[in-house]
């Protein structure tokens, strides 16, 4: 895949059917396969039509031949790239000694291994006590479940446009889309939902100033505690520190100290869900430190395995002390071969520099996305985000998000919409380079162009 002087992206995809399929000697036949999609249960969307066969980097390829410029890494997941060598190795090695080692049966080393390289990096050194399980969403039902059992206490509080997952207590507080929990009521009890920091769910202009977005948050908040759940009977805050399905708005570190001295204040525990907000997506380890607060529970996921299925729940021993044993686990939770990926993704996050990656490859996004704005003014709104989790939210109306990510498809990189507005969202591998950086950034800009012309 390439870009041409003209600018316009080139790839195996421009060939005809019959020369890709005697180019792809290696390739063994999956077209027939494409007929059992029929036996998919239809409650699964998918965006890209076809057979994915293979990873690598900041790239995937179909069945077809198709080369995709990966701008989803698989929702924020494969963050260091599609099967980076040391993960897969690391993971390969893992299945020739042992793959599953229950943690109810015994410890396994990966996953001691992995708290041994965890702790120094965690956002607040109170965080001490570890429980992996595989998803996001069994991750968040593990924290609530957690909150009402230390704290005594029931009732949850969530953000308006947090995400956190799709089993029923996730479901339960997740407030982005009513599509993930339509039609299945009723969810789990005692959540109530207070106002999250971000313009346009105010109904207040893209200009209006954070401190002032940040007072009446805080104002709303208190008015839950006094007039829906009393603060002797609420166990949790919950927030992603940028909130992802909701728009990939990033919660202003105020708002955040203004949670933290809500929780010390009333005895509540604070549980900050960075499941895909972590792993230096943001530029930092995890993007909470931007705010100087320290969680109670800290979620995690996604890119903490790079594809493979882990999910942790984090807190201080002096709360999960108080947990009966054998309360918590699961048949796979912290799974050793996904273990033994975490630990080689950690290395990686260190030896790689993958931070200062993001960080540089994060201003020439903003600069690309900001130039944008600046020569669309009325279709581009808004460009935020921290690190390389950053969205463009378009004026609305006319849906330009999912018609421009369309054509980014059309034109060789995948990419995503997200929450009810008219956005979408960057999610590149942490470690892209700077000329893939580049080339995904000129792919929307001529998408947006494209679909501007057209009206
Ligand atoms: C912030 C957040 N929390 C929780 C989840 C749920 O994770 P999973 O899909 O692994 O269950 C997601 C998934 O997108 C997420 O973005």
């Amino acid at each position: 895949m390439f870009l041409s002087r003209s600018g316009r992206i080139c790839s195996k995809r421009l060939m005809s059917s019959t020369t890709l399929r005697k180019n792809m000697s290696t390739a063994t036949d999956t077209s027939s396969l494409l007929q059992y999609g029929a036996n998919v249960t239809k409650g699964v969307a998918r965006i890209t039509p076809g057979i994915m066969t293979k990873g690598r980097g900041s790239y995937v390829e179909y069945d077809d031949g198709r080369t995709m410029l990966d701008f989803t890494c698989g929702i924020g997941v494969t963050n260091l790239g599609h099967c980076h060598p040391k993960v897969s190795k690391a993971a390969a090695d893992q299945c020739m000694n042992i793959v599953h080692a229950q943690c109810s049966i015994a410890f396994h080393e990966p996953y001691l291994r992995l708290i041994e390289k965890l702790l120094p990096v965690m956002p607040d050194p109170s965080l001490d006590s570890f429980f992996f399980w595989n998803s996001g969403t069994e991750a968040i039902e593990a924290s609530l479940r957690l909150a009402r059992l230390v704290t005594g206490k029931q009732n949850i509080i969530c953000m308006q446009g947090g995400y956190h997952g799709r089993t029923f207590g996730s479901m339960a507080v997740t407030r982005s889309k009513t599509i993930y929990s339509l039609g299945v009521a009723p969810l789990m009890p005692g959540v109530f939902t207070t106002p999250f920091p971000f313009w346009h769910q105010m109904g207040l202009p893209v200009s209006t100033p954070e401190d002032e977005l940040v007072k009446q948050c805080l104002y709303q908040l208190d008015l839950v505690l006094s007039q829906q759940t009393a603060p002797s009977d609420t166990a949790a805050i919950l927030i992603e520190p940028v909130i992802g399905e909701g728009g990939y708005v990033p919660a202003p570190p105020a708002f955040l100290r203004g949670l933290r001295e809500v929780c010390d204040k009333h005895n509540m525990l604070l549980i900050i869900d960075e499941v895909q907000s972590g792993f230096g997506r943001t530029g930092r380890f995890f993007a909470i430190e931007e705010s100087g607060v320290r969680p109670d529970v800290l979620v995690i996921a996604k890119g903490l395995a790079n594809g493979f299925p882990l999910s942790g729940v984090i807190s201080r021993r002096e709360l999960t002390d108080k947990l009966p044993p054998g309360s918590f686990g699961g048949t796979y939770a912290g799974n050793a071969v996904a273990c033994a990926a975490a630990n080689a993704v950690v290395d990686a996050m260190h030896d790689e520099h993958v931070i200062e990656n993001v960080n540089a490859r994060s201003a020439e996004l903003f600069s690309s996305l900001n130039a944008l704005k600046s020569a669309h003014p009325d279709h581009v709104v808004d460009v935020r985000g921290r690190g390389l989790m950053v969205a463009v939210e378009f004026a609305g109306g006319e849906s330009l998000a999912s018609r421009v990510a369309k054509k980014c498809i059309e034109k060789g990189m995948i990419i995503l919409t997200t929450s009810v507005f008219d956005v979408v969202r960057f999610i590149p591998p942490l470690n892209i380079s700077e000329e893939d950086l580049k080339k995904g950034a000129e792919i929307f800009k001529q998408a947006v162009e494209e679909v501007v012309r057209e009206g």
